[in-house]
């Protein structure tokens, strides 16, 4: 559904994927056909027109896209798996409330079009955790594990109830060095760059032989791009993608650190993250995005690194 009469609203633009996605669809789309909103303000978003809006407030979302015109909408406004557990009955209402008004505006029509992701916090302690396929036993431990399962339940019903074209991906930890990322407990996997880089030590919250399903952030933002430009009849799940980059451990990306700063050191300290990253996979099967819409990663590990390192040099 690309095209040069879209009109994009990002919500929750402000965050580790919005900043990112406004970037690559401002790329194809024009800056100006990018709207993008966050309950406040970023330098980031300088370049797009830009919206305060409070994603839980319906009639306010409803009066920008009626604004704007908006064709689209990435609804990226959530609480994630550390932040949530410290807050679940608010994790719980901004996740799904906010994603309601989106799918209603949809079921509207007045838009066409919704990307909304998931994520790898869907599978719980009783999941499979190698090659996780993607169907498989989910009993998702977190409360924005339980929303993210619900909210692609949700998506799918309203596909096949009112027609709504929604997207969606099951997210690994995101890696990027553009945006800040936001209570994740794959975050560690990004905090360590920073710290690498201005004090040549990391104590990580994660055991070192702790595994998971991780991503580039050049890669994620290309396969949601490729998602929602891949011909209808191709997008078989209307709930939510399994997507695979790479796997590693805190001490395998300490190691290719240490690559290029050979003094590098970690230490680890787990705290109650570990327990969630012991309920998720440690790797993924997405053989189905492979075949539906044909996704291939770029990155592996060495080449992740040494992105991280040069970008977030000169940023440090
Ligand atoms: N990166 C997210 C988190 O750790 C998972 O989707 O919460």
């Amino acid at each position: 559904m690309s095209g040069t009469h879209e009109k994009i609203l990002i919500i929750g633009a402000g965050g580790q994927i919005g900043v990112e996605l406004a970037e690559s669809l401002s790329k194809i789309y024009g800056s100006s056909n990018v709207v993008a909103s966050d309950i406040k303000e970023s330098p980031a978003l300088a370049n797009n027109p830009f919206e305060k809006l409070d994603a839980l407030d319906g009639k306010a979302l409803f009066d920008v896209v009626k604004k704007h015109q908006i064709t689209q909408v990435y609804h990226l406004a959530a609480m994630l798996s550390a932040t949530g557990e410290q807050n679940p009955m608010f994790a719980w209402k901004l996740n799904m409330e906010s994603l309601f008004h989106v799918l209603d505006l949809a079921k509207e029509k007045h838009i066409k079009q919704i990307y909304w992701p998931s994520s790898i916090a869907v599978f719980g302690p009783t999941t499979p955790t190698e090659n996780t396929p993607q169907y498989t036993v989910m009993e998702p431990s977190t409360i924005y594990g339980i929303s993210k399962q619900a909210g692609e339940r949700w998506c799918e019903w309203y596909f096949k109830k009112f027609g709504v074209d929604v997207r969606s991906i099951r997210y690994p930890g995101l890696i990027g060095w553009k945006g800040a990322p936001g209570g994740g407990t794959t975050d560690y996997a990004v905090h360590i760059f920073y710290e690498a880089l201005k004090n040549g030590t990391y104590e990580c919250f994660l055991s070192e032989n702790t595994t998971l399903p991780m991503m580039c952030m050049e890669d994620a933002i290309r396969a949601t791009i490729e998602l929602m430009h891949a011909p209808i009849d191709k997008i078989n799940i209307r709930g939510s993608y399994n997507l695979a980059g790479l796997s590693f451990d805190p001490k395998q990306i300490s190691d290719e650190i240490k690559k290029h700063i050979p003094n590098f050191k970690i230490t680890y300290k787990p705290d109650f993250r570990q327990q969630i990253a012991d309920s998720w996979p440690k790797s993924i099967d997405d053989r189905e995005a492979r075949q539906h819409w044909g996704w291939k990663e770029k990155y592996n590990l060495e080449l992740l690194v040494s992105s991280m390192l040069s970008n977030l040099k000169t940023k440090v």
